[in-house]
């Protein structure tokens, strides 16, 4: 398959590579997804997890990229609640070869349905910035319907998600939300009542992502 890896951290993203990689083999609870639509982040060539494995050891040529939104391909022994053909998002685990390739293998449990009439892209670009958002929100902000949130940035990756989350967490969760913002991009100073329907979709599939996150056993930003 063909895939890009990285070889040397000193290089950065110009040491990203375009090659043939073998395709990746679904081991015990994993499933194999062929690729659709792929998030990276350059921060990733600075974690240590992109460049060992989780004994130390060097597992270059790694390939980064964790989000990712495709179809099942393949089931590993003992995988459940999941089926061959399924459109599936979600986020691969960190000392693991990613998603910047035309097939990952990646734990059941770290997948999520994705409907039908979501794009693809749409899928990918949720996982690490709405577990961000609601970790910021839930885990260490402690935030509650009913509180008042202060959100930096609101027009970036994450604070788009963090101000769309609490409007939901109010007591009438389909109204528009409420929350005001202010952006340094005039392009991006609208309210936030004028929400785009695939934002909405975005926003009701993170929403269910995180409550498979809240019952344990998924993924960490
Ligand atoms: N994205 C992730 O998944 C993720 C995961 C973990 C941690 N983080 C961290 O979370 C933070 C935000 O990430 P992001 O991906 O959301 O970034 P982003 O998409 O680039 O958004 C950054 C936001 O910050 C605003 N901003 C920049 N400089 C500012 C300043 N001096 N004063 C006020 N606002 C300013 C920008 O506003 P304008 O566009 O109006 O300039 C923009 O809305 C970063 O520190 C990142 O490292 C992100």
């Amino acid at each position: 398959m063909k895939a890009i890896v990285v070889t040397n951290q000193a290089a950065g993203t110009a040491g990203m590579k375009l090659v043939e990689r073998p395709e990746p083999q679904a081991a015990i609870n994993d499933v194999v997804v062929a690729v659709h639509a792929s998030g990276f982040v350059p921060t990733e060539l600075e974690w240590p997890s992109t460049w060992t494995d989780r004994l130390n050891r060097d597992r270059t040529p790694s390939i980064p990229g964790h989000e990712l939104a495709g179809v099942v391909t393949a089931l590993g022994y003992g995988t459940t609640g999941l089926s061959v053909g399924q459109r599936v998002f979600g986020l691969t685990d960190w000392y693991r070869d990613g998603t910047l390739a035309e097939y990952a293998a990646i734990e059941a449990r770290n997948l999520a349905p994705l409907p039908g009439d979501v794009d693809f892209s749409v899928g990918a670009s949720l996982p690490i910035s709405g577990l961000t958002a609601w970790q910021g929100l839930f885990e260490h902000g402690r935030f509650r319907a009913g509180h008042s949130v202060l959100v930096h940035g609101a027009a970036g990756a994450v604070g788009s998600m963090v101000h769309e989350r609490p409007a939901r967490t109010s007591s009438a969760p389909d109204a528009p939300p409420t929350v005001r913002r202010r952006s340094t991009s005039a392009r991006r100073s609208s309210s936030t009542s004028a929400t785009t329907p695939w934002k909405t979709l975005a926003m009701s599939i993170w929403c269910s992502m995180s409550s498979a996150a809240t019952s344990g056993g998924g993924p960490h930003a």
